[in-house]
């Protein structure tokens, strides 16, 4: 079967769904790979370079559409492209469905497949064919790029000898995928970084990009399904914007992506918080398309209020780094592909029991089959939770000493045990024996409460402790090591081997630890 793309037909469009790398691998599924002439110009791929590839490049994008069996493309079909299409034939692109009827009663009274990159759900399985994310990490870096265009200063502090220059105070809202991007690429370039989101389980992912996570003191999870947030409270609506009017005079860029899904986007950095900013100041809000998050926002341009607040709020950042967007959809397609052809015989098999495949599916076998039922895994960000009983305090305390009881008697049977053994080999065992036995028990006994009690996030400094005990150990082993006797031979050597694994091992874990940190 043939896999093909053509040239995008939105205007402004540079992305292409095929990239020569792309190709290669789709042509091991078992796929011959078109595209219609010029298809990756824009982006970056020259005919050339598919036909090296093995790609087919044909010279109109009737002829692709009439001899593909699967077509893939960035943009949602338009219904002039598909309403010619034969039979069984497979389109694959984004559909944003929920705004699409007329495209969906189409693809059913022509039988043709349609599957949406934008419906994958966000679960850890799907994540290689996570288009939406893709392109969200494109914009949420694309975004603090172009808000450095716009800012007349440098992002990062310095002290120079013509002055001392402040560092950027950048505030992000929403830190889903496009704002946790915006986030790293504003650290990374020295900015102070501030995030507020309405999902309380960010928090720590905020921190520990190096930003400092606005906290607001207001009882509400916000949380909804599929890794999504759900509309908040008026009352918690409120507290947020008090937070903003707070913090806007301070503030020299501020990047807007927050979003509810099938809601739109929330209203949050209002008119007067752009007033409060100083001149000069910067507005991306990412949330155009869907509205904006910011009262000033025009969808698709750049503006600049009274007060020279700059306020971006293009729709296109991952088209304006097309090469880049290209690369990463062209991937996820591929993955798609993948998953499609578990045979990898050229023959797609859409298997509606598959959670990834059904929930992109918009269009099957002369159906509508949007919306998909919810996954049955949980979303990637959703922490499942325990439901517990709230305890009195009462309740708390008679709980401790339940607890408590059963650790003591425990602890006092393995006591009362331990001296019994050890009686009863004092009764046979030499003197000597004895001594060494006694220490051996208490050196094990030690090791076990100070090793098993100290949290995993401590287990690397642990190790460096571990490797000095194992110094201790190979000096001990050196030493017994010339002895006659077989058994302290065998003993000491096995001592010896083990303490060495442990401080390789050791240094090992530790250099790979390190080079996570290093740049290459
Ligand atoms: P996402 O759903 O992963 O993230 C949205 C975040 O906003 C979530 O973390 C959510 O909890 C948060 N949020 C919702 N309501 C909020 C509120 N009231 N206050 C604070 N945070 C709130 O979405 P993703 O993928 O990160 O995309 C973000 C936005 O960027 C979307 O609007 C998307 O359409 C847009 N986008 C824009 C592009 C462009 O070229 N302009 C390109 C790609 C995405």
């Amino acid at each position: 079967m043939r896999v093909g793309t053509v040239k995008e037909i939105t205007d402004g469009e540079a992305r292409v769904a095929i990239t020569p790398d792309s190709a290669k691998r789709i042509i091991k599924l078992g796929y011959d790979v078109a595209i219609e002439t010029g298809a990756g110009k824009v982006a970056g791929f020259d005919d050339f370079q598919y036909e090296e590839a093995g790609v087919s490049v044909l010279s109109s994008a009737d002829d692709l559409w009439d001899t593909s069996e699967i077509i893939v493309k960035v943009n949602p079909p338009s219904t002039g492209e598909v309403e010619d299409l034969g039979e069984g034939k497979a389109v694959i692109s984004f559909v944003y469905p929920q705004e699409r009827q007329e495209l969906l009663d189409l693809c059913a009274s022509r039988k043709l497949s349609m599957l949406a990159m934008d419906m994958v759900p966000r679960i850890s399985r799907a994540q290689k064919m996570d288009a939406l994310s893709s392109m969200a990490n494109i914009a949420g870096y694309r975004s603090v790029i172009e808000a450095g265009n716009n800012f007349g200063r440098f992002f990062t502090g310095q002290v120079t000898a013509a002055g001392k220059v402040p560092p950027a105070q950048v505030l992000v809202i929403g830190a889903g995928v496009a704002g946790l991007s915006a986030i790293g690429t504003a650290t990374s370039l020295g900015a102070m970084v501030k995030a507020f989101d309405v999902r309380p389980e960010v928090a720590e992912q905020i921190e520990s990009m190096g930003a400092q996570f606005l906290f607001l003191d207001f009882e509400e999870d916000a949380s909804g399904s599929g890794g999504y947030a759900k509309p908040s409270s008026p009352e918690f609506r409120e507290k947020q914007l008090e937070l903003f009017r707070k913090v806007a005079p301070e503030i020299d860029i501020v990047i807007t992506t927050a979003l509810i899904p099938g809601v739109g986007a929330p209203k949050l950095w209002l008119a007067d918080m752009v007033e409060a900013m100083k001149p000069g100041s910067v507005i991306v809000d990412l949330a155009a398309e869907k509205g904006g998050n910011c009262d000033l926002t025009k969808p698709g341009e750049k503006i600049v209020a009274d007060n020279k607040v700059t306020i971006i709020g293009y729709t296109d950042f991952p088209s304006r780094m097309a090469t880049q967007s290209s690369l990463l959809y062209a991937t996820n397609i591929f993955h798609l592909l993948s998953d499609l052809t578990p045979e990898k015989n050229g023959m797609p098999f859409i298997n509606m029991e598959d959670d990834v495949i059904r929930g992109a599916t918009v269009a099957h076998g002369g159906e509508i089959t949007y919306p998909p039922p919810p996954p049955k895994i949980q979303a990637i960000a959703v922490q499942p939770k325990i439901a517990t009983k709230e305890l009195t305090p009462e309740e708390k305390r008679h709980e401790e000493l339940v607890k408590f009881k059963a650790d003591t008697k425990r602890q006092i049977s393995f006591l009362i045990a331990g001296g019994i053994v050890t009686a009863l080999l004092g009764l046979v065992a030499p003197v000597s024996f004895m001594q060494h036995f006694v220490v051996f028990v208490l050196s094990c006994f030690v090791g076990y409460q100070v090793i098993w009690n100290v949290s995993h996030s401590l287990h690397t400094p642990l190790m460096s402790v571990t490797n000095a005990i194992s110094g201790i150990i190979i000096i001990g082993a050196i030493l017994q090591i010339g002895t006659l006797n077989t058994t302290i031979l065998v003993l000491s050597g096995i001592s010896l081997l083990i303490a060495t694994i442990n401080i390789v091992g050791g240094f090992y874990v530790t250099r790979r630890m390190l080079a996570m940190f290093q740049r290459s």
